[in-house]
């Protein structure tokens, strides 16, 4: 289904906002497919409903000899499914790769109707999506294209979180921004080779104290990228995502990493594996015992201002919009 998620806009900005009238498309999981492989494609009409989107993967992962097959894969299984309202996304290979233009225009021409967002990889600086922009509004106007397709950026470079802001803002086709936590590592020299999650190295030690065990803290390797990452989001009211967990055998720490991403403001998660669709259908769909809190707090606070107590904890207009932000959620997905 192709809605235009652009302007969607983060709840709780500002004073008490109007219940929204229509629901926001839910995406708490991007579903990848390897298009080249048709056992993969086979397996679409079956994941149709029971994800919130679709993607096609052309770039990493993807062998330099297959790329044209798995364009020619993705556009056939663009053509042969009805998404209905599941989104339908495709990752193109990057801006310097030898497979960009073709990948634009060749997918533009064929199924520009069908396709919702647009992801790119490797962005660096607004100019990356200025580009894509330009190329993007001749092929729609060619093709006759009639809802504008979504350009969602990886911030996967150094370069690229010094200037999220900018890439943000840089045209209103933006849709969102995911976390490419394996580039990233690469870029900046980190010292890994995990996609995603966390580091037994990067961890720091409790107090010595006579007779106890010393603790061991293992931090979060992605959260200053996470928050920045968000922040420049909402300001533009783009949506976050944490990117890929790559260690398909460790459930636990995958829950985890996606639940970080989910408390600190991202709406979604990629899902590489059949197994992750559900962790991020559990971790991004909010908690029965947080809604219900919520709805306490808005039904104490008719008009969103003063203060109150429930269950000895002080409520204001702050956590008033708090509460929003959980409640409009749980009506997003329960649509
Ligand atoms: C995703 O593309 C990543 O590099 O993590
Ligand atoms: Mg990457």
């Amino acid at each position: 289904m192709k809605t235009p998620t652009a302007f969607f806009k983060p709840l709780a900005i500002g004073a008490p906002v109007p219940f929204r009238e229509k629901p926001v498309r839910v995406e708490r999981m991007i579903h990848f497919v390897p298009p080249q492989i048709e056992k993969m494609r086979a397996k679409v009409p079956a994941l149709i409903d029971k994800v919130d989107v679709i993607l096609g993967n052309l770039e990493d992962a993807i062998p330099a000899d297959m790329k044209e097959e798995a364009r020619a894969g993705f556009i056939q299984m663009a053509q042969d499914n009805d998404f209905g309202d599941t989104g339908l996304w495709t990752r193109v290979n990057c801006l310097n790769s030898p497979w960009l233009l073709d990948d634009i225009t060749q997918i533009v021409a064929a199924v520009g109707n069908k396709l919702d967002v647009i992801m790119l990889p490797k962005v660096e600086g607004p100019w990356d999506i200025h580009y894509l922009d330009q190329l993007l509004a001749q092929l729609e106007a060619k093709h006759r294209v009639e809802t504008p397709i979504m350009i969602h950026a990886i911030l996967e470079t150094a370069e690229g979180v010094n200037n999220v802001e900018a890439i943000c803002g840089a045209s209103p086709r933006m849709h969102g921004v995911s976390l490419g936590p394996a580039d990233l590592a690469a870029s900046r020299g980190m010292k890994t080779t995990r996609v995603g999650g966390g580091h037994p190295g990067y961890r720091v030690l409790g107090d010595i104290q006579e007779g106890v065990e010393r603790a061991i803290y293992q931090q979060d390797l992605w959260h200053y990228t996470m928050a920045k990452m968000v922040d420049a989001c909402m300001a533009h009211g783009l949506k976050a995502f944490y990117g890929p967990f790559g260690d398909f055998s460790d459930p636990e720490a995958c829950e985890a990493q996606f639940l970080n991403s989910f408390l600190l403001g991202c709406m979604g998660t990629w899902s590489l594996h059949p197994t992750q669709i559900d962790i991020a259908k559990r971790v991004f769909s909010p908690e029965v015992a947080e809604v219900k809190m919520a709805l306490r707090i808005l039904e104490a606070m008719p008009d969103g201002t003063g203060a109150v107590m429930i269950d000895g904890k002080m409520q204001d207009d702050a956590t008033w919009k708090q509460a929003k932000v959980i409640v409009d959620l749980a009506r997003q997905v329960a649509v």
